[in-house]
């Protein structure tokens, strides 16, 4: 473990397992709607869009995908919301273009975390007004009740923790640790 690190939250292990109970129940929800699509006589193939938010939803989506035996596509979004080497958040800035076509389709938006919720909150919402057939949030990990600022319905979570400045498998701190396997909690050295 990297010296900065203070105590692993969750391990690769416990994120394995978990990934892939998402990934096959995703898998298997996204089936029943395309089932419905075909019953309406309308073709659903290739109407399932990822959209990993970025930089932090990388390592999640890179593995999430993998447990989806269906066809898909990827678009990225890229938000930034922790500005260097602040923990708060201090707004939403949208740093790519969203994808613009997702009338019709059945979007999976992926993050890291929910924190605040002030991140999903607009991009749920941006995406929404698109009217996809359907939207579903996932997310690796939840803080609790008491971090939000903002109601976001997300219908897959990996692992609810405690209130915590976590990094690892795609969650930095001003840009590190995101390499690391595991999450776990910084030590406070290195974040003062
Ligand atoms: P929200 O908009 O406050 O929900 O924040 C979500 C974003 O903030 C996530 O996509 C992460 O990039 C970042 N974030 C929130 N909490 C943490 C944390 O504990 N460690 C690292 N990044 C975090
Ligand atoms: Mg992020």
């Amino acid at each position: 473990m990297h010296a900065d690190l203070e105590r692993t939250l969750v391990t690769r292990e416990q994120i394995a397992a978990r990934v892939a109970e998402i990934g096959r129940q995703l898998a298997q929800d996204l089936a029943v709607d395309l089932g419905k699509d075909q019953d309406r006589g309308e073709d659903g193939d290739g109407g399932i869009v990822i959209i990993p938010v970025l930089t932090g939803a990388l390592v999640f989506t890179a593995d999430l995908i993998r447990q989806l035996p269906i066809k898909l596509s990827l678009r990225l979004v890229a938000i930034s919301s922790y500005p260097g080497k602040s923990m708060e958040s201090k707004g939403v800035k949208i740093a790519s273009e969203l994808p613009h076509d997702l009338a019709g389709k059945h979007v999976v938006i992926v993050d890291d975390i929910l924190d605040s919720g002030q991140t999903l909150g607009v991009v749920r919402e941006l995406i929404e007004r698109q009217h996809p057939a359907s939207v579903r949030c996932c997310v690796l990990l939840k803080k609790p009740e008491s971090a939000r600022k903002r109601h976001v319905e997300v219908e897959y979570v990996g692992f609810e923790i405690p209130d915590a400045f976590v990094v690892g498998y795609g969650l930095d701190y001003d840009g590190y640790y995101r390499n690391h396997p595991e999450i776990a909690t910084l030590r406070l050295e290195v974040i003062k």
